[in-house]
């Protein structure tokens, strides 16, 4: 597999985190950092305009940033290009890796109220002049375009959008193999990713239903994508991009972590929410991260009731005590059946 290269960035594998609005924060980022095996990881999106209107208050979703290990992307959205712009600078002055611009958002809020995210995607010409005004703001930093197929199949413009965002200086653009009508209900269409990588020079990262190695190499093979990029199998798995680099290098895939050590991990987890956020509200955004650990294991459904109602640190950890104690074995943790479930966002 050739090197990644985004811009003057290589990355040290082409195995990319997604950014997850609501999870990606600054310690599962250092979470699936210190696990290994990810190339590049991302910040969940956040508002040009809302972030520039009043540019002393750095928003919540980017605290800390510039102390953070490096490369980190940050994704921006807006329709407004001088907000674009001028987001873009400040991102640039705080040394990030990469910025990224969503036009993949289905989001009523974003795609109906603001006419950003994937509303731009019936835009072309627009999503160029955006990319444009973030690149100019961006200096060095490179800047990329996060898509999806189009907003239905009736008017997929994917390789539109693209190649707009190439022209525009875009370096390069990740692509998620579904419309925005389509929400996660169908497959994704790798044939579709195969388009836009044909369409444009700059590298092309394939997004959608990649939850370990098999199903990255398949997405590579078939779309002909210079990358890969997970999302909700990695707040399931958080250790699926050591799997995807190994297999990519031809290493053998490293064991899945032991049942002591999934559970270690969750609780290492809940300990940095709760000294992050304090107690009860360290618990209580706590819940949907372990409600996603846990997503695909068979009989999880008392585990996933009872942690939902957990309602301070005590309380969660004898839920997690009860339902997995220490001489269980392997019985709830090791087998995931790598389903991407909606529920308990
Ligand atoms: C809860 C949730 C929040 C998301 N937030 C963002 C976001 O902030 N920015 C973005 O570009 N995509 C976001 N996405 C989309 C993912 O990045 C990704 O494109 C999509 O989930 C498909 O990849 P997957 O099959 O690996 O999950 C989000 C997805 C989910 C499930």
């Amino acid at each position: 597999m050739q090197p990644l290269t985004i811009g003057p960035l290589t990355l040290d594998t082409p195995v990319l985190a997604a950014p997850i609005a609501g999870f990606t924060d600054a310690i599962f980022r250092r979470i699936v950092r210190d696990l290994g095996g990810c190339g590049l990881i991302y910040t969940e999106m956040v508002g040009a305009g809302t972030w520039m209107q009043s540019p002393r208050e750095r928003p919540e979703r980017i605290e800390g940033i510039e102390d953070e290990a490096r490369p980190l992307g940050v994704q921006l959205w807006d329709r407004d290009a001088e907000m674009l712009y001028a987001a873009a600078r400040e991102l640039a002055a705080l040394d990030v890796s990469v910025i990224d611009l969503n036009f993949g958002c289905p989001k009523k809020r974003i795609m109906g109220k603001h006419a950003a995210g994937a509303a731009l995607l019936r835009d072309p010409q627009t999503v160029g002049r955006l990319v444009r005004a973030a690149v100019r703001g961006a200096g060095t930093v490179p800047v990329t375009a996060k898509i999806r197929l189009g907003p239905s199949l009736a008017t997929a413009t994917a390789v539109a959008v693209a190649r707009s965002a190439a022209d525009n200086g875009a370096a390069a653009v990740t692509v998620h193999g579904r419309t925005a009508d389509q929400n996660y209900d169908v497959p994704c269409y790798l044939d579709r990713i195969a388009e836009v990588v044909r369409a444009v020079a700059v590298p092309v990262v394939a997004n959608g239903d990649v939850r370990d190695a098999a199903s990255a190499l398949h997405t590579l093979r078939v779309t002909g994508a210079a990358g890969v990029m997970v999302a909700r199998g990695a707040l399931t798995r958080p250790w699926v991009f050591r799997e995807i680099t190994a297999a990519l290098r031809g290493e053998p895939i490293p064991a899945e972590p032991r049942s002591a050590d999934q559970k270690a991990l969750l609780l290492k987890h809940h300990a940095a929410m709760v000294e992050r956020y304090g107690d009860p509200w360290g618990t209580i955004f706590m819940r949907k991260f372990a409600c996603r650990y846990l997503n695909g294991r068979p009989g999880i459904r008392p585990f996933r009731d009872a942690i939902t109602r957990a309602a301070d640190a005590a309380e969660f950890l004898e839920v997690v005590e009860r339902h997995f104690p220490d001489d269980a074995g392997d019985s709830m943790w090791a087998q995931s059946e790598h389903v991407h479930e909606e529920t308990c966002v």
